[in-house]
């Protein structure tokens, strides 16, 4: 497995790949990998000849009140998951491979992005977006994989990929947790021990909602106050937001009668968690 810093070593390498008639699978990640990302590289090995993965805290999907100095970053470490899950590449470009001085040029989206986190971070898509498809010009994968934890991005990326013609396969794979179900993500390092125990409320509050569809409760409105009576219960969390979307379109839904995306942003302390469940119907 190679590192390379310069988009013209990945377009290289992936040239020759695909002169080869190889299959080039791509897991885009901000690196502190943990089993998630490992299970998104495991399964772009498991469904390509080759694969990328590239690190990059991307600075322009940041607010300005939020973590991009602390992100956490360990290359070494990272390195050693991206090998053992099977990648063959990692691009790990600077901030100036990836935006000139001028750079001036940004993609966004209307409607998808207005609800869930796009409301309490407003230029995050614009960011995501806007570094995803220079990721997919670089890379110029066949396959790119994302997690579902993260479901307004995976809905906003499958988005752009259609609306922009962009020549790739999204591939959403399921959200990996710890044992008692905190759903993995690199912020979870911020927690300190007592926030680490109060985080497991997101997970045991979306459960407790997902009891309720299944006891076939259908007002959304009741299913959320179940949702948020239960955060609430846990003193060190604050509630961003929780709601019940249209799995597809992710507009709010009054009445469960189709897929919904069940999704709350909830603080811990300081730190912004995330989770949800899809609720087929
Ligand atoms: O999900 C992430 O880690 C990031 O938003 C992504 C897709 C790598 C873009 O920076």
């Amino acid at each position: 497995m190679r590192v390379v810093e310069r988009i013209n070593d990945v377009r290289s390498t992936v040239k020759e790949w695909k002169s080869q008639g190889l299959k080039v699978g791509f897991v885009p990640t901000m690196g502190y990998l943990h089993e998630g990302h490992e299970s998104l590289i495991k399964k772009a090995s498991e469904e390509n000849n080759k694969v990328v993965v590239s690190i990059f805290v991307n600075p322009i999907q940041f607010g300005p009140k939020e973590d991009l100095a602390s992100y956490p970053r360990d290359l070494k470490r990272d390195s050693e998951i991206c090998e053992r899950a099977g990648a063959n590449l990692i691009f790990h470009p600077e901030n100036e491979e990836m935006y000139f001085n001028d750079f001036s040029t940004f993609v966004d989206m209307n409607g998808l992005t207005n609800g869930l986190c796009g409301k309490s971070r407003p230029i995050h898509f614009r960011g995501v977006c806007t570094v995803v498809s220079k990721l997919f010009n670089i890379v110029a994968p066949d396959r790119a994989y994302f997690g579902e934890k993260d479901a307004q991005q995976l809905a906003v990326v499958k988005r752009m990929v259609r609306d922009l013609n962009i020549d790739v396969e999204i591939v959403g794979c399921p959200i990996v947790r710890e044992e008692d179900g905190l759903a993995k993500s690199s912020r979870n390092t911020y927690l300190s021990e007592e926030e680490r125990a109060a985080a497991t409320i997101l997970n045991k509050s979306l459960m407790l909602g997902k009891e309720e569809i299944q006891n076939g409760q259908r007002n959304s409105a009741s299913i959320i106050k179940i949702i948020e009576d239960s955060i609430k219960s846990e003193k060190l969390a604050r509630i961003d937001y929780v709601e019940i979307v249209d799995s597809s379109s992710l507009e709010k839904v009054e009445e469960i009668n189709k897929s919904v995306l069940v999704a709350i942003a909830v603080f811990i302390g300081k730190t912004r968690l995330i989770d949800n469940f899809t609720y087929e119907l």
